[in-house]
């Protein structure tokens, strides 16, 4: 399965024919046209879903959209089957797919690593895809999902609604879980081996973390050596 194809697949839990429809149409072609030019951006197959803090390696952005899914999801259930509320599931799985997906138009790459595309330096992608979604007429509580998927520091506003509340929670765990295994990873192969691996993925991560679990900082040395030789045969 493609990796779009995983984002289709997570889409198929919406309900609402009409969201589902509309959520698809950007995800299939996600660009953005100002002032006339058509910007593009890395592939969301390969693009990464952050420079530094987090998911930073190619196929990081559908690492991330995948995995915070899963968490808001559970947040759902969470919220009705302990705490007995209610929740808007399709505007979730919809401000989850959707609220990073111009972030690829905010990167580009020379092939070795990634920095900010000329877009990426004028506008963020919370403000772009905030634009397009009013353009495109969704409903204001998804518009607000994603205006409010950093919260009211980071961000333009506070969640005011549970489903908004529940994605900028799957985030933030995400993007976390995320940026403290790989700066785990990266101080223990500093110790092991005096260097870091460049663009270390997640699974990389938590290959380097459970390693030195069982063997300790020689566990991160071998670690370290399957982790080069596989990616030579790539
Ligand atoms: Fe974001
Ligand atoms: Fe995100």
């Amino acid at each position: 399965m493609g990796e779009r194809e995983g984002l289709k697949q997570i889409l198929k839990l919406m309900k609402d024919r009409t969201l589902r429809e509309k959520t698809l149409d950007i995800i299939s072609n996600p660009k953005i046209k100002i002032a006339g030019r058509l910007y593009s951006g890395l592939p969301i197959e390969t693009s990464p879903a952050g420079l530094v803090r987090h998911h930073g390696y190619p196929g990081g952005f559908i690492e991330h959209i995948v995995a915070t899914s899963k968490l808001a999801l559970t947040l759902c259930d969470i919220i009705t089957q302990v705490y007995g509320g209610k929740v808007n599931r399709d505007f979730v799985v919809s401000g989850i797919i959707l609220h990073d997906i111009f972030k690829p138009l905010t990167y580009e790459t020379d092939g070795k690593g990634y920095s900010i595309s000329h877009l990426g330096e004028y506008l963020d992608h919370l403000s772009l895809i905030t634009a397009e979604l009013i353009r495109r007429g969704f409903p204001l509580d998804l518009i607000h999902i994603v205006c409010a998927h950093h919260g009211g520091q980071a961000g333009p506003t506070w969640p005011r609604t549970i489903e908004a509340l529940i994605c900028h929670l799957a985030d933030q765990t995400d993007s976390q879980l995320n940026g403290q295994a790989i700066r785990a990873a990266h101080s223990l192969l500093r110790k092991a081996t005096g260097e870091d691996l460049i663009l270390l993925t997640s699974k990389e991560a938590f290959e380097i973390i459970h390693s030195k679990k069982v063997e300790g900082l020689k566990g991160v040395i071998k670690a370290r050596k399957k982790i080069e030789r596989r990616r030579k045969l790539r």
